[in-house]
């Protein structure tokens, strides 16, 4: 098991298969992208499938997140997806996507296992989008949603991040528009996770600000926490129900006492927090031959390590050195 000093038991591993993205949403990275991590320095599929084999069979791990960057432009996401299903105990499998491509490769990630998707969509004006990513691709990730519900990877989440003076004035519209087409919609907290450092607290959008846009339209009966207890969202049911919406406030309601999760980045390092500033190198003990009692040692160890909580509130907090497309949401 993976269980650190503070009894908490991480059975949600997070796998970054590239830090490579098609868009260049304006509160992650800069218009010119960012230095690539170089193609030796990334996980191979085959050390993928081995790494997340010693996490599923000898460490605990539950559910598998496949993240980036933008995870679909890793060629060989279908066949690593196909290999982690056919493991047993077989994991949860889901991934983390901006859509773009989802229409086209939707039924194939079905087909080899994958149970559902989390798509991010900020906004439902084409210009917005074009303003928020600086990329004309807004019909795409339409069609990659339409796309993934059709070939059942469900519940289909919406993750949007909301920015002052874009789209901040877009919550129950975009809430209107989930429920209609049976999307769960989760707003995310803009978190200083962002490439150049831009992050300030005063000018971002709480989940305070999101639940009172919402409640203009809607009402909202808290449901308390997402299915498992420990996922991020809070969830409250829209209008009597059936459907529910999320808020995910890290920074004004973290969740780190509940947390399980365990992260590896697509160069091989264990992060055991979002905002952890140290990382254990498994690509380097997976390259010099340990064998698997030896991975699953060094990933425990690290996860011993660690911290309570996220550091925001600390005066002195640092944001990590590698940015939020590097690590994998
Ligand atoms: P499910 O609810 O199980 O579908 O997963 P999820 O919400 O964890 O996954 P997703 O990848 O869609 O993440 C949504 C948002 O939650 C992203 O902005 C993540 O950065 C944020 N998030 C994910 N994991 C953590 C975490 O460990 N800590 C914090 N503070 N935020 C997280
Ligand atoms: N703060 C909050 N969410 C972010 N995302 C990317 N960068 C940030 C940030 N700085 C979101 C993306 C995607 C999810 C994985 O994380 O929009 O929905
Ligand atoms: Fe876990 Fe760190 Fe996220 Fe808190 S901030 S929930 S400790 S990963």
């Amino acid at each position: 098991m993976l269980i650190d000093t503070y009894g908490r038991v991480a059975t949600d591993l997070r796998v970054s298969l590239t830090d490579r993205c098609n868009l260049r949403c304006t509160y992650c990275m800069p218009e010119e992208g960012l230095q690539w991590l170089a193609k030796p320095d990334l996980l191979t599929d085959d050390e993928i499938v081995r790494l997340i084999t010693v996490a599923v069979r000898d460490l605990g791990v539950e559910e598998v997140r496949f993240t980036g960057g933008e995870p679909l432009l890793r060629p060989g996401l279908v066949g690593i997806v196909e290999r982690v299903a056919a493991l047993a105990p077989r994991p949860q499998m889901s991934l983390t996507t901006n859509g773009i491509g989802l229409e086209r490769t939707a039924a194939a990630l079905r087909a080899a296992g994958l149970d559902r998707v989390n798509v991010s969509l900020d906004t439902l004006r084409p210009d917005v989008f074009t303003a928020l990513t600086r990329r004309k691709r807004h019909a795409d990730v339409l069609h990659g949603l339409e796309a993934a519900r059709a070939a059942g990877l469900t519940p289909v989440k919406v993750n949007t991040v909301l920015m002052p003076g874009l789209n901040d004035d877009e919550a129950p519209d975009l809430l209107a528009w989930a429920v209609a087409h049976d999307y769960e919609l989760r707003f995310i907290e803009q978190m200083p996770l962002d490439a150049q450092h831009g992050w300030q607290r005063d000018g971002m959008i709480t989940a305070g600000d999101i639940l009172d846009s919402l409640r203009t339209r809607f009402t909202l009966t808290p449901e308390g926490q997402d299915e498992r207890g420990s996922a991020p969202a809070e969830r409250w049911v829209v209008d009597g129900g059936p459907h529910r919406v999320g808020v995910i406030g890290s920074v004004t309601r973290p969740f780190c006492r509940a947390c399980d999760r365990t992260r590896l980045t697509a160069d091989g390092q264990i992060r055991t927090c979002l905002f952890a500033t140290e990382e254990t190198d498994l690509r380097a003990a997976l390259r010099s031959g340990a064998p698997d009692a030896e991975i699953a040692r060094i990933w425990k160890l690290a996860m011993w390590g660690k911290k309570a909580g996220s550091g925001l509130d600390d005066p002195a907090f640092l944001q990590p050195e590698r940015p939020m497309s590097a690590i994998g949401g």
